[in-house]
């Protein structure tokens, strides 16, 4: 949700802000635009829409300048407009402010700053920032924006520039994300790494409560006591990884990457005879009761890792929306021990409850994608999912792996406990290390699915049903095909449509049933046999030989494998169906309507 980007250097800024705009596309936006320090003066351009509108505004109006900062706004307060875009100029023009976040007590502080006699020309939140920096002029950079950030209650990641300092980008940050690019003759900000890895792979996170001040030589972190020196981070992401390559979305090269995201997860977890589980980190003693913690598709994630969690653990486990959770009057302690799932690693609502969590004294284990995010760094034990940069809004090989890691996690667990006889984890190993190669003979078939997808993408309403781990999987295929074709979907446990929903299905309906759980099949089947007989139509993806059954109208078989590791199978050809859907119907793939990547708001 918004992005922001900054660059001090002997380059001119713009091109760098450009590409780092880009390449922050994905957290979602509506307008975009540039502030340059260009002799002497703050220089700027805006637009409303993509960033292709932007480059045909700084076509008719280059910027030239070695300073600069860059925003791609997602509206919160103030509709998208030029004058609603960032960055903000204050009354005199000589400060630009790039904002991510909301401020809280903007509206008491723009009274008190209007009362004072400053003209605000925007609707949002963010501009009291620059008008408060305003006031500040006569500071030293980084005392100005300590003075300032004093002021401000809520979130922010900031950018600024102003004519006093024609040499820097400043910087804060409170609960939004910020990064400073360490690179050879000029110094960079960015909200995500894929901004900066064509320059740099050296990335030192900046924390709450901290300031920043980047010159072409050097990058100053402060804190209330005094200077940070934090040694960068190395990032392995490489940019191919960031760029769509010669696919037509992100989505779909990113589901076609799951077979190297799989890999990579697994790589140094399994012992080299590939008999034993390796996890990197001791997950502890068994906890006395697991709970699972996400948002969206990390929560069905969850759904599957709880579920496998009481199977091979015996304990307690609860998988909650941390929207949800972290409201709950719950009495956690030292014997919980919640799992936070999160692709990005900034989502607020599950920061949140892990920081309600953490101050009630449970452990806290995270699971994320993005090296030195925030939740991974509040938790007291992070498990990466290694799928590479996920730029597309709707999440895939990010699913995947993080399953997989739910699994690894699962199995440390028991090993360490005593649960898991050398055979038994002999056979999880070898049944893991399999599923690369069978992700890859799905991923080959993709086409048998686009037939399919079509007819999805001419219903008014499709089902997805199933049972148990499937049931999960179900909800997270439902999630899929809504959020990028817009065609209304739900997903039901098969065993609760004649409870209700099976009055909607009616000949034609599209239901798709996931059949991949040996012990439900049975039971799954009868549901099937309801719908049928009202004549609703069923696509069945499964792993277990169902020859002989007539209650699918037509299916996908999966490659054998492990009830347990179905799901990571079974969300490929559920990817594919959204995918193909929605290019059927021609909607924005990788950036669906209304909807962000990181989501930093609650
Ligand atoms: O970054 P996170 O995994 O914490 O994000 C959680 C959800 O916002 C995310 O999974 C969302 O549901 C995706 N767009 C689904 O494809």
């Amino acid at each position: 949700m918004c992005g922001i980007v900054g660059y001090a250097g002997q380059d001119p800024a713009v091109p760098f802000l450009l590409a780092g705009l880009n390449r922050l596309e994905y957290r979602g936006y509506d307008s975009a635009g540039i502030a340059v320090l260009d002799e002497g003066a703050v220089q700027f351009v805006k637009a409303v829409g993509r960033i292709a509108e932007l480059e045909s505004a700084l076509a008719g109006q280059p910027l030239s300048g070695q300073v600069g900062v860059g925003h791609t706004r997602w509206a919160t307060h103030g509709r998208p407009s030029e004058q609603n875009a960032h960055p903000h100029l204050g009354c005199h023009g000589d400060v630009a402010v790039a904002h991510n976040g909301i401020i809280e007590n903007h509206s008491a502080l723009r009274r008190e700053l209007e009362a004072a006699g400053h003209v605000f020309r925007s609707e949002t939140d963010s501009e009291v920032v620059v008008h408060l920096l305003e006031d500040y002029a006569h500071l030293p950079f980084k005392e100005a924006l300590q003075a300032c950030t004093a002021r401000l209650r809520g979130t922010y990641a900031l950018a600024v520039v102003r004519t006093k300092d024609p040499g820097a980008v400043g910087a804060a940050r409170q609960d939004s994300p910020l990064l400073v690019g360490i690179g050879e003759g000029e110094n960079m900000l960015a909200s995500d790494i894929p901004a900066l890895i064509s320059r740099t792979r050296k990335v030192v996170v900046v924390e709450d409560g901290e300031v920043v001040v980047i010159t072409a030589e050097a990058a100053h972190i402060y804190k209330a006591g005094g200077e940070v020196h934090r040694p960068p981070l190395e990032v392995s992401w490489n940019l191919e990884e960031a760029e769509r390559g010669g696919f037509a979305h992100f989505m779909i090269k990113e589901i076609q990457e799951q077979p190297k995201a799989l890999r990579q997860t697994m790589a140094g977890r399994l012992s080299e005879d590939l008999d034993q589980i390796a996890l990197e980190v001791d997950p502890g003693p068994l906890p006395e009761r697991l709970w699972f913690v996400a948002c969206g598709t990390s929560y069905h994630a969850c759904l599957v890792g709880r579920r496998l969690a009481e199977d091979v653990l015996g304990i307690p486990a609860e998988a909650d929306l941390a929207s949800e959770f972290r409201y709950r009057h719950l009495k956690l302690g030292p014997q919980d021990t919640v799992i936070a799932v999160s692709q990005s690693g900034e989502t607020l609502d599950t920061l949140s409850a892990i920081r309600r969590a953490k101050s009630m004294g449970a452990r806290v284990i995270a699971i994320t994608n993005v090296i030195g995010s925030s939740i991974s760094r509040e938790a007291d034990i992070n498990l990466p999912t290694l799928a590479g940069p996920e730029i597309a809004v709707a999440s895939s090989k990010a699913y995947t792996t993080q399953i997989l890691t739910l699994t690894f996690l699962v199995l440390a667990y028991a090993k360490a406990s005593g649960l898991l006889a050398a055979q038994e984890e002999a056979r999880w190993a070898r049944d893991l290390w399999a599923l690369p190669e069978k992700a890859e003979l799905i991923l080959q078939r993709a086409g048998e699915i686009e037939a399919v997808a079509k007819r999805l993408a001419a219903a008014k309403d499709v089902f997805y049903v199933g049972r148990g781990t499937d049931y999960a999987v179900a909800m997270e295929g439902q999630l899929k095909l809504k959020e990028i074709s817009y065609l209304h979907a739900e997903a039901l446990a098969a065993g609760e449509l004649k409870h209700g929903t099976l009055a909607l299905i009616e000949p034609g309906v599209p239901v798709v049933a996931l059949l991949t759980q040996g012990e439900l099949l049975d039971k799954t089947l009868s549901n099937l046999a309801e719908i049928k007989a009202r004549g609703g139509w069923i696509y069945g993806i499964t792993s277990h030989d169902l020859s002989g059954h007539q209650e699918l109208d037509q299916g996908f078989l999966l490659p054998a494998c492990h009830d347990a590791l179905a799901p990571v199978l079974a969300a490929l050809p559920l990817q594919l169906l959204a995918y193909h859907a929605a290019v059927a119907r021609g909607t924005d793939i990788d950036k669906p309507r209304n909807l962000a990547k990181s989501v930093t708001v609650e």
